[in-house]
């Protein structure tokens, strides 16, 4: 397997894949069904796996994500599914999660309501579930593709032993969206398509990512700069929201609260790279 290892390290080198030692571990790791740790202890593929290897290895050498292949990514404490068809969460989005978990725990609510606006694979909302079984989580998601990974996610949180959330089909830029939740929501998180249309991004999104998901008009706010109504709409006095966001829209989301005239408290938040990355506030 080390000589396996080894050529195919070298194919997606060749590919200009960003980790390709890493991602050959991993995409071994997965055929194998064991730990990436553990490859040292695995010596050998069967045939069969040298050949699931081999085919993976191309489909990433095409610039394929690895968790399209792998078919998981991680949010909190739990794994998603994930595939062709839906945006994969990423990790500093974990950011946000940390964020609305303390929330939670701040607004002393119980049942806490709360709601995943633009949710894709139910990432947020299910990792929400996970680490906070007493709340009661709502996920909106407006596209089929997606919502077919977050049901098929909630069946598998839910037969794994988590709370069940709720999953609608809705627009969040859609003002009569839930109106029996009006005034009603403790927090709000939300992850929507942010990306400015003409940034520049991976192989990886470019070509495999539904563009829907990614990408929000010329200035990346085509998505937010509606949704904030809602929010202000649906949030009781006092709820608190979480929206992340281009890393060159961190001003910009915060003149969009503050303009809203709903909302104080406006905080701009950073990822570990030191970029802004989401912006919170409180329902006046
Ligand atoms: C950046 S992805 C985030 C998914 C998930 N929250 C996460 O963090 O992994 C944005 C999601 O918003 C969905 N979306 C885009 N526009 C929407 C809208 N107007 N209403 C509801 N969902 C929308 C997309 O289909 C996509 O699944």
């Amino acid at each position: 397997m080390r000589a396996s290892l080894h050529d195919a390290t070298q194919v997606l080198k060749d590919a200009a894949v960003p980790s390709p030692a890493v991602d050959a571990e991993l995409i071994a790791a997965h055929v194998l069904g064991v730990q990436r740790t553990r490859l040292g202890l695995t010596p050998f593929f069967s045939d069969g796996q040298a050949e699931d290897f081999d085919t993976l290895i191309a489909r990433r050498a095409k610039r394929e994500p690895l968790q399209y292949i792998t078919g998981v990514a991680a949010m909190g404490e739990i794994d998603v599914a994930v595939g062709p068809g839906v945006f994969i969460p990423r990790p500093e989005t974990e950011l946000l999660l940390g964020w609305a978990l303390a929330s939670l725990e701040a607004c002393g609510a119980h049942p806490p309501l709360v709601m995943d606006l633009c949710s894709g694979t139910g990432a947020l909302a299910l990792a929400i579930a996970h680490a906070r079984p007493d709340a009661d989580v709502h996920a909106i998601e407006i596209d089929p593709a997606a919502l077919e990974w977050l049901q098929r996610n909630r069946q598998l949180r839910e037969a794994a032993g988590d709370s069940t959330i709720t999953v609608y089909r809705g627009d969040v830029t859609d003002l009569s969206l839930l109106s029996e939740f009006t005034g009603a929501i403790d927090v709000i998180v939300a992850n929507p398509p942010y990306v400015p249309s003409a940034a520049n991004v991976t192989a990886e999104v470019a070509d495999f990512e539904p563009p829907a998901a990614v990408f929000a008009g010329q200035d990346g706010l085509d998505v937010i700069r509606p949704m904030v109504a809602n929010v202000a709409r649906l949030l009781r006095s006092g709820g608190a929201v979480g929206i992340e966001h281009d890393d060159s829209n961190g001003a910009g989301v915060c003149a969009i609260l503050e303009g809203h005239g709903g909302f104080s408290d406006v905080v701009e938040h950073c990822d570990l790279a030191g970029k802004p990355r989401f912006v919170t506030a409180n329902r006046i």
